[in-house]
């Protein structure tokens, strides 16, 4: 089984869908580690709750220093043998450095259909733009934010009762399917990038960007 590290910053519910997943005797990844950059994150008690071992890497104590944080989170993962991360609200911006030692190793949830409404908020801005679907992205991470090869997406229906929490809530169950589904692919080796787009099983994973 690949040997995964989830990153978070805060409530840690996609984090809890992977640990869930991957109590499933075949399912080829164990998640060994959470990392949280806040040290009262409510995902890290979750993660003690199911026996994982947590590390806290404050942002803070390296001020503007994201070139030492990155260092600081990487000798962690190393020290832990990790394979894959996984981001999961982790709320930071990471340097090219780290993203380079991780590259087409390290997946992100983005809750939108990639590659609209990249960034915060992306609810409010999908009801202000009157969109008829949105949903939720699994990416592998590269320097520029929310840009990277996509590995699955998931979609949900706009509603037109739909506020902000109802949206959120509908395409946050839609995360916690899509984000172990494409750790179970990549964790199988069976995802590739080419061009800067993910093949699963050598074929290309749909992309509205390419159309
Ligand atoms: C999730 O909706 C995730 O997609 C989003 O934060 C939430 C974290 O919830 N991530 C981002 O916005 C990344 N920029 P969780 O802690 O319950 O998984």
């Amino acid at each position: 089984k690949k040997r995964v590290a989830v990153l978070i910053s805060g409530r840690g519910s996609n984090m809890a869908a992977l640990i869930e997943a991957a109590k499933a005797p075949d399912y080829p990844a164990e998640i060994v580690l959470v990392l949280a950059n806040i040290a009262d994150a409510g995902g890290l008690e979750t993660a003690r709750n199911n026996g994982i071992e947590t590390a806290v890497v404050d942002h803070k104590a390296f001020g503007k220093d994201r070139a030492a944080f990155d260092r600081a989170m990487h000798d962690v993962l190393v020290a832990h043998n990790i394979e894959l991360v996984c981001l999961a609200g982790f709320m930071r911006l990471l340097t090219p450095q780290f993203v380079a030692q991780w590259n087409e190793r390290m997946l992100n949830i983005h809750p939108a259909l990639l590659p609209a409404f990249k960034g915060l908020d992306t609810h409010k801005r999908a009801l202000d733009a009157k969109a008829k679907v949105h949903g939720a992205t699994v990416h592998f991470v590269v320097p520029e934010m929310d840009a990277g090869p996509i590995i699955m997406q998931g979609a949900v229906v706009v509603r037109d009762d739909d506020t902000e929490a109802t949206l959120a809530a509908r395409v946050l169950k839609v995360e916690h399917t899509i984000y172990p589904a494409a750790l179970k692919l990549v964790a199988e080796d069976r995802v590739k990038v080419a061009d800067g787009r993910c093949l699963i099983d050598g074929v290309a994973v749909p992309d509205a960007d390419a159309l």
